[in-house]
């Protein structure tokens, strides 16, 4: 039962689709080709709060350039489950993107309607460059095409949670990700 799970905290989300070895081997290749792409500049690193926190930790100590870090909050109007693509922004940068070389990090594209508000908005602020690195995209579920500079892992059509993506605030802290499905009384 939900209740058990959530008094005993033993009970865990289901299958293991990407292994903590795995997602480092990906962050340092995506580490090695941000340091190449950007090589002479110095990037900022945007991370979307929360479920980018991980990622960005792991990401940014793998690029070996004189990068920046900062940090947007968003939260999606609309139902929990679908987002509408109208974004409000819950905290703004604290620097200024003109002339900058900017890269989003991203935990997970799924309509990419979230994505493409922040693109705006950013692309609006008058960066030299602006990019996306997203760590998962789920695929078959963009209406358009979505114009990812790099891209971690495609990922099958299922709610996944762990290394910084959550379900209700939870599994945040997993060191892989997993397949998200609710507990089976007697599993
Ligand atoms: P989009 O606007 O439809 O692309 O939604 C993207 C946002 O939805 C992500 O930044 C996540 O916060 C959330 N999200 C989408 N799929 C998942 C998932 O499988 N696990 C956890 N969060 C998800
Ligand atoms: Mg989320």
């Amino acid at each position: 039962m939900v209740s058990d799970a959530m008094s005993t905290g033993t009970d865990m989300p289901g299958e293991i689709l990407l292994s903590k070895e795995r997602i480092a081997e990906r962050v340092a290749e995506l580490g090695h080709d941000i340091t190449r792409d950007y090589a002479g500049e110095a990037p900022l690193l945007v991370g979307v709060l929360k479920g980018a926190f991980v990622f960005m930790a792991d990401l940014a100590r793998a690029v070996d350039l004189p990068l920046e870090v900062d940090f947007m909050a968003v939260s999606s109007y609309g139902n929990a489950t679908r987002t509408s693509g109208v974004v409000r922004i819950v905290k703004d940068l604290d620097v200024d993107l003109s002339g900058r070389h900017v890269l989003v990090v991203e935990d997970i594209i799924d309509s990419g309607l979230t994505l493409n508000y922040l693109r705006r908005n950013l692309r609006s602020r008058g960066p030299a460059s602006l990019e996306v690195c997203a760590l998962l995209v789920r695929s078959g579920r963009q209406a358009d095409e979505l114009d990812l500079r790099y891209v971690g892992f495609e990922i099958p059509p299922d709610f996944v949670v762990g290394y910084g993506l959550d379900v209700a605030e939870r599994y945040r802290n997993l060191p892989h990700i997993a397949r998200f499905e609710p507990a089976t009384p007697g599993a």
